[in-house]
């Protein structure tokens, strides 16, 4: 019997890089077999060598969650799943009066869709106790320049909480996570001085590292923490709760 039989196995997509590979080594570190899901296989099957160099269990596979086929084979070829994390996604800052309906198409296709089709191929085989934590965002709150994204990651929240309901009887948990200002590839997106702007308004005074969230991907993957449902947390360094000064 492999390792991979006897132990947990948990999926992570978009875990190339950024907070997806930051989960994926904290889920390995705390004892699952990590499956690493991304659109660039190369990236990811990188990533996952690294890892298997320090010792630890993991596979990688290179997937486009908007493939709806592709999705339900490499979930169904899983020997067994425990806890599944939707991270992957897409971000970019575009002013509202230059917005189009295919921007918002095209986040909703990554960022959301495919939180819903991977969702639905893991639940169908997760032994009671599974879990699926979904990467939302704090800018579903409300954030300039980003509607699109923002529309589709207020959709992982809606989402979240209603598969929590449908899921509560086969005792799957379902959490979302909504990070603020993570320092990843995805800030490319803002130029220089916008990000030295977010770093300055954030309350606890640095931006947040990857690690930050994968500490709270590890805490709602526990088995300790099976009473939590339904629930978006918010893992920004305070910027939610207000900027400073001011009134
Ligand atoms: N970094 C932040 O400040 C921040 C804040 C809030 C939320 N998030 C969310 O966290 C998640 C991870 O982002 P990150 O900051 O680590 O960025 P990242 O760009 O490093 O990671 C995103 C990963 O998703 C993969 N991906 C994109 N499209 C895909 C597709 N169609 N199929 C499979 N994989 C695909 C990318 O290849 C990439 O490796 C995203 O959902 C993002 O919206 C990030």
């Amino acid at each position: 019997m492999t390792s991979e039989q006897t132990m947990p196995v948990a999926v992570v997509t978009g875990a190339a890089g950024g907070i997806g590979l930051a989960s994926a080594t904290r889920l390995a570190e705390d004892g699952f077999h990590v499956w690493m899901f991304d659109l660039s296989a190369e990236r990811v099957n990188a990533a996952a060598a690294a890892l298997i160099e320090r010792g630890l269990s993991v596979s990688s596979a290179g997937i486009d969650l908007r493939d709806e086929a592709a999705v339900k084979e490499a979930i169904k070829a899983l020997p067994r799943l425990d806890v599944l994390v939707n991270n992957a996604g897409i971000f970019d800052v575009i002013e509202f009066d230059d917005l189009t309906a295919a921007d918002l198409r095209r986040m909703t296709e990554v960022n959301y869709i495919p939180v819903f089709t991977v969702s639905q191929a893991a639940a169908r085989r997760m032994p009671e106790d599974g879990r699926i934590i979904n990467i939302a965002s704090r800018s579903w709150l409300g954030a300039r320049s980003i509607a699109h994204y923002a529309g589709s990651k207020a959709a992982v929240v809606g989402l979240t909480r209603a598969m929590a309901l449908d899921l509560a009887p086969k005792r799957i948990l379902v959490n979302a996570i909504a990070p603020g200002v993570i320092e990843t590839a995805i800030l490319d997106a803002w130029d220089e001085d916008a990000r030295v702007a977010l770093a300055a308004r954030q309350p606890i005074g640095r931006l947040g590292q990857p690690e930050d969230i994968a500490a709270v991907v590890g805490f709602l993957a526990d088995p300790r923490t099976g009473f939590i449902t339904g629930q978006t947390l918010i893992v920004d360094g305070g910027a939610s709760v207000g900027t400073l000064g001011g009134a």
